[in-house]
C-alpha cells in the first residue's frame, strides 16, 4: 500500500486516545470530568500508557442538548470543562509531555443558543437569516421535504416566530449551517484559526460529510433493499431512506479544500481527521481528495465487522484499495457513539481486538477505557442521559460513555467519592480499573502498554507495507508488516479453538495475548482461542 516519504508527518505514525472529558477525570467534585483532570492524566497518557496523541470531544460552550455536540460558541469552554486558561495550560502540559493535541469540531450544526441562530430565527429579514437552512412550508402546508433527523422524526421544526421551518439532521436543539452562505464558510474557519493560533495539532470534524446537501432540497428516495448479509449498524427508522440529498453533495470538497488551505497556514502539520459514516468506498475516499482535502476520513469498517478472520481481511483488502496514493489509512474500533468493543466483539476477543488495532497500520485511535477492557454499562433508565433514546428507543450511548475507574476506591479515583457521577460506574469496576491493572502483569492495560512500547520501536509496524498470508488455517488472520529489512509477522486466531499454525523458521516471539507463551517453537504452533501474538520471522520469512 502506501509508502511513506522519508520524512513523514506525526499523525502518521501517531497511537490517538480519544477522551470524551466528561467521563475522564472530575477535579472539582460535580461528578463529571473537566480539562483539569485530562491535564493531571497525561502522564498516564504519556508515559504510563504511551500514547502519542489525544482527541478531546466537545468541551465548548453548549447547553449540553447533545452533551457538546451542540456549540453555543466556538472560541470558549463550557464552565462544566473549566475556562479557557484550563485549555491553554492543558494543551502546553500536553506538548511539554510530546502529546498532539486534537479538538473536536462541530461544523453541521450550531446549538439554537448560539448567538447566530439567535439572530437568525428573529425575522425574516435578519442579515443572519440565511445562514441556517429555513423553508416555508409547501402550498398543502406540509413539510418542506421528506428529511429525516438521523435522532428520530422529521429534520425540519417550525418556528413560530416566522412561520417557516429550520433544518436540523440531529436535535432540533441542533439547528443545520448553510455551508453555502460564504460569510458561514469565512466564521467557522476562523473558529478553526482561534485554536490553531493556541496551538491545537488538529481537529475531528464532527460528520464532516453532512454539511453540504442537495441545494433543491430534493426528497431522499426510499432506501433500497438491505444488502445481503451487511454487517453495518442500525439506525432504526433512519435507515428506511437512502441518504443521497441531505448530506455529502460534490460541492463539499471545494469546502474542504478551503479548510485545508487554513490548516496549511501554520506550521507543524496541523490534521483534519472527518467522521464520515459512507459505505461506498471511492465515495469515501473522495474526502482525501488529490492530498488536498482531509487528511483522512475516519474509518469505520471494522466497527461493525463480523468478528471473523475473513470479514476483517476483507474490509482492510477493500480499504487498502480504496486509500489513494498519497493517503494515509486509518483505524478505530470504538468511540462515543458505539457499543463498547469488548461488549460488541465479545469480552474473550478484546485483547486480539487490541492487537489487530496497533498491529494493522495506518492512524490507530484507541477509545478510553478499552485499554482496560471496559465493558458496555447497563444504564438503569432512571440514569439515562442520551437523548437519542428518548427519540428513538433502544439507540443509547450511555453505555459506552460512563466514567472511567481509576482506582478501586469509593469514587474509583474519577470523583471525590460523595460525588454522583453523571452517569452511573460500571459493576465491575471496583476490579476493573487502571490501578489493579498496573498491579496484574496479564492485565489488558499491560497488553496495550505492551503493545504500544513495540508499535513505537518497529518501523514495520508503524509506517511497513502490508501482506496477506494465505497459509494459515480458517479462522486465523495473518499479514506480514515489512519495512525495509525489518519484518513483523502477525497472527490471529477469531475461533475458540486451537489451531496449529504455520511460523517461519528462526522466528522469535514478540508479543503473545497468551502469558504462559515465552517462546515460539519451529513449524506449527498451536495458537490458542482467541490468541494473538507477533513475532520477528528473522531472515526467513
Ligand atoms: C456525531 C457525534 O459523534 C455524535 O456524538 C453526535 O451526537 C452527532 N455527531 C451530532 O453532532
Amino acid at each position: 500500500m502506501n509508502t511513506p516519504p522519508p520524512t513523514h508527518e506525526w499523525w502518521k505514525t501517531a497511537v490517538v486516545y480519544q477522551i470524551y472529558p466528561r467521563s475522564f477525570q472530575d477535579t472539582t467534585g460535580s461528578g463529571t470530568g473537566d480539562l483539569n483532570g485530562i491535564t493531571q492524566r497525561l502522564g498516564y497518557l504519556s508515559d504510563t500508557l504511551g500514547v502519542d496523541a489525544i482527541w478531546i470531544s466537545p468541551f465548548y460552550t453548549s447547553p449540553m442538548a447533545d452533551f457538546g455536540y451542540d456549540v453555543a460558541d466556538y472560541c470558549d469552554v463550557d464552565p462544566t470543562f473549566g475556562t479557557l486558561d484550563d485549555f491553554d495550560r492543558l494543551l502546553a502540559e500536553a506538548h511539554r509531555r510530546r502529546l498532539k493535541v486534537i479538538i473536536d469540531w462541530v461544523p453541521n450544526h450550531t446549538s439554537d443558543q448560539h448567538r447566530w441562530f439567535v439572530a437568525s430565527r428573529s425575522a425574516l429579514t435578519d442579515p443572519k437569516r440565511d445562514w441556517y437552512v429555513w423553508r416555508g412550508p409547501k402550498l398543502d402546508g406540509s413539510l418542506p421535504n421528506n428529511w429525516q433527523s438521523m435522532f428520530g422524526g422529521p429534520a425540519w421544526t417550525l418556528d413560530e416566530t416566522t412561520g417557516q421551518y429550520y433544518l436540523h439532521s440531529f436535535l432540533a436543539e441542533q439547528p443545520d449551517l448553510n455551508w453555502r452562505n460564504r460569510e458561514v464558510q469565512a466564521a467557522m474557519f476562523d473558529t478553526l484559526r482561534f485554536w490553531l493560533d493556541r496551538g491545537v495539532d488538529g481537529f475531528r470534524i464532527d460528520v464532516a460529510h453532512f454539511i453540504m446537501k442537495n441545494p433543491d432540497l430534493t426528497d431522499n428516495p426510499l432506501a433500497p433493499p438491505p444488502r445481503g448479509g451487511a454487517d453495518f449498524r442500525s439506525f432504526g427508522g433512519y435507515d428506511e431512506w437512502d441518504h443521497i440529498h441531505d448530506k455529502g453533495h460534490t460541492d463539499i470538497h471545494a469546502v474542504f479544500r478551503d479548510l485545508r488551505r487554513v490548516l496549511d497556514e501554520y506550521q507543524g502539520d496541523r490534521f483534519s481527521i472527518g467522521e464520515i459514516h459512507i459505505f461506498d468506498w471511492d465515495e469515501w475516499a473522495s474526502y482525501y481528495g488529490d492530498g488536498d482535502e482531509l487528511h483522512m476520513p475516519f474509518n469505520f469498517s471494522l466497527v461493525w465487522a463480523h468478528w471473523t478472520a475473513a470479514a476483517i481481511r476483507c474490509r482492510v483488502e477493500a480499504l487498502q484499495t480504496a486509500v489513494p496514493a498519497n493517503g494515509w489509512p486509518n483505524y478505530v474500533l470504538g468511540n462515543h457513539d458505539e457499543q463498547r468493543l469488548a461488549t460488541r466483539y465479545g469480552p474473550q476477543n478484546a485483547a486480539a481486538a487490541a492487537v489487530l488495532l496497533l498491529t494493522l497500520g495506518g492512524q490507530p485511535t484507541i477509545y478510553y477505557g478499552d485499554e482496560i477492557g471496559l465493558r458496555e454499562t447497563e444504564v438503569p433508565p432512571e440514569r439515562a442521559q442520551d437523548p437519542w433514546q428518548f427519540r428513538v428507543p433502544g439507540m443509547s450511548r450511555d453505555g459506552c460513555r460512563t466514567p472511567m475507574p481509576w482506582t478501586a476506591t469509593p469514587g474509583h479515583g474519577f470523583s471525590v467519592p460523595v460525588a454522583e457521577p453523571w452517569l452511573p460506574f460500571g459493576g465491575d469496576a471496583p476490579r476493573r480499573n487502571v490501578e489493579n491493572q498496573l498491579g496484574d502483569p496479564s492485565s489488558m492495560l499491560n497488553l496495550y502498554r505492551q503493545l504500544l512500547r513495540i508499535r513505537g520501536a518497529r518501523s514495520s509496524l508503524q509506517t511497513g507495507s502490508i501482506e496477506f498470508i494465505d497459509d494459515v488455517p480458517d479462522g486465523v488472520l495473518g499479514f506480514i508488516r515489512a519495512d525495509g529489512a525489518e519484518r513483523t509477522v502477525v497472527l490471529i486466531n477469531f475461533t475458540d479453538e486451537t489451531r496449529d499454525t504455520p511460523v517461519p523458521d528462526g522466528s522469535t516471539l514478540l508479543f503473545s495475548t497468551d502469558q504462559m507463551r515465552t517462546e515460539i517453537q519451529p513449524g506449527l504452533i498451536d495458537l490458542g482461542p482467541n490468541e494473538a501474538l507477533a513475532i520477528d520471522p528473522g531472515a526467513s520469512a
